[in-house]
């Protein structure tokens, strides 16, 4: 058999690790595929990690895996300063590289894979978006006689656990948080999940590939689920719909419009049924139309696939190599989306006040689809006061913007309006 890859891993967390554990698990099945075998020679984390038994050199120095005997530097550190180092060190060393790490790549992409196709060299990233999903792969090889005009998803695992468990078992977000990192799904930082910046990342990372664009990480509209409550679950479920934390790209002909926000997901579509850590991504392609790619998006073992399969196409020599994007179009402003629209509105419970909140809607010509007022909602206070809720027809983002504004200040309103999208992308999307 020909010679072994030679791996030098760097970061030996819950994915290291699972890497490590796959490797050995599957390492005869991985050489037949392969044509050679795959060994991690080399590792390097903050703490030794003896339990992992791992027949390596090991530091606790990172630059120590830019070595003569590494052939494919496996970076698992995440951040985008240290790993920015090592990424840019091994590929200058020409060392192909396989990185898990969004975060890197939609800031530093266009560094790193301009280094990668200089020195003709694999930066793998199958990791990086959607866990185990072979999204990138679709995107490159299965959908490469499409022009892709949209593709739209759920890519952060631990926001859809999150939502799951509160609409499935009525747990509370911190508890679902909490398990959600128990079991390894959420990011060193959980606000990078929740609020929304992990899932923009990815979000980048998918429309560049798309779409073949430059595109600005910073262009894309981030809002995170931490606002979502309960409540407004309960009343989407009883009109029909799953709040689902989405991602969403066009391509249109002035640019790229690319938001990543809640969501109130039709149950007729199958991404309404995307439940737990399970991401999904629906691609639609000019030749093939809607097409729908669903899989575990996070956890050890679900991303420790995508990366020992990138290890795979390197042993084989059959890995992609960067090529400069052919464009790099303008990302666009939310301003431009306009879509249907779930409001909540905490409304003193007196004659006269539904009918002010109806006079603003129909004044700025929005069109309601459906209301829920109900009597057991009343709630105590100086004066009663009750939920309005109501789903309107398609809206643009200023209009319902000022509508709200408006809302807000009638002296009947006695809080925050509750203001959530519905994914406006039936046509597109795969029914259920
Ligand atoms: N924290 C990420 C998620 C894991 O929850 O999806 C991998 O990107």
């Amino acid at each position: 058999m020909a010679k072994p890859l030679r791996v030098g891993i760097a970061g030996l967390g819950t994915v290291g690790a699972s890497v490590v554990e796959l490797l050995r698990a599957n390492g005869p099945a991985l050489a037949a595929r392969a044509g050679r075998p795959i060994e991690v020679v080399r590792a390097a984390s903050r703490t030794p990690k003896p339990d992992l038994g791992l027949d390596a050199v090991f530091d606790t120095d990172l630059k120590s895996l830019a070595s003569d005997d590494v052939d494919v530097l496996v970076e698992l550190i995440g951040g985008d300063t240290m790993a920015r180092d090592i990424v840019a060190r091994a590929l200058d060393a020409g060392q192909h590289v396989v990185t898990a790490n969004k975060a890197l790549l939609a800031a530093f992409g266009g560094e790193l894979f301009d280094k990668a196709e200089q020195g003709n060299l694999a930066l793998g990233f199958e990791a990086a978006v959607a866990g185990g999903i072979p999204i990138i792969n679709a995107l490159r090889n299965g959908l490469a006689a499409n022009e892709v005009d949209v593709l739209a998803g759920i890519v952060n695992g631990t926001s859809n656990y999150i939502l799951t468990a509160m609409e499935d078992d009525g747990w509370s977000f911190a508890d679902a948080l909490a398990e959600a990192q128990r079991l390894g799904y959420a990011e060193a930082d959980p606000t990078f999940d929740i609020e929304g910046i992990d899932a923009a990342q990815k979000l980048a990372i998918l429309a560049a590939l798309a779409f073949d664009t430059d595109i600005d990480f910073t262009g894309v509209h981030v809002e995170g689920i931490s606002q979502v409550d309960i409540e407004d679950i309960r009343y989407a479920r009883e009109l029909g719909f799953s709040i689902k934390h989405l991602g969403i790209a066009r391509l249109t002909d002035a640019g790229v419009e690319a938001r990543v926000h809640p969501a109130l997901v039709p149950d007729t579509l199958l991404l309404a049924k995307v439940a737990g850590v399970m991401n999904a991504v629906m691609v639609h392609g000019s030749a093939v139309g809607p097409t729908l790619y669903v899989g575990p998006g996070a956890g050890g073992m679900p991303t420790a696939s995508a990366v020992v399969a990138d290890l795979v196409e390197v042993a084989r020599g059959t890995h992609t190599v960067p090529r400069a994007p052919e464009r790099c179009l303008r990302s666009l402003p939310i301003d431009g989306v306009a879509c249907p629209h779930y409001l909540k509105i905490p409304a003193i419970d007196q004659p006269g006040v539904f009918a002010e909140v109806a006079d603003i809607l129909s004044r700025h010509d929005i069109s309601i689809e459906a209301v829920i007022q109900r009597p057991q909602a009343i709630r105590a206070g100086a004066e009663p006061w009750v939920p309005i809720v109501i789903l309107t027809d398609d809206v643009a983002e200023t209009v319902v913007e000022d509508s709200v504004a408006e809302l807000g200040r009638l002296p009947g309103v006695t809080g925050t309006i509750t203001r959530i999208r519905v994914a406006d992308l039936g046509a597109m999307m795969p029914a259920a």
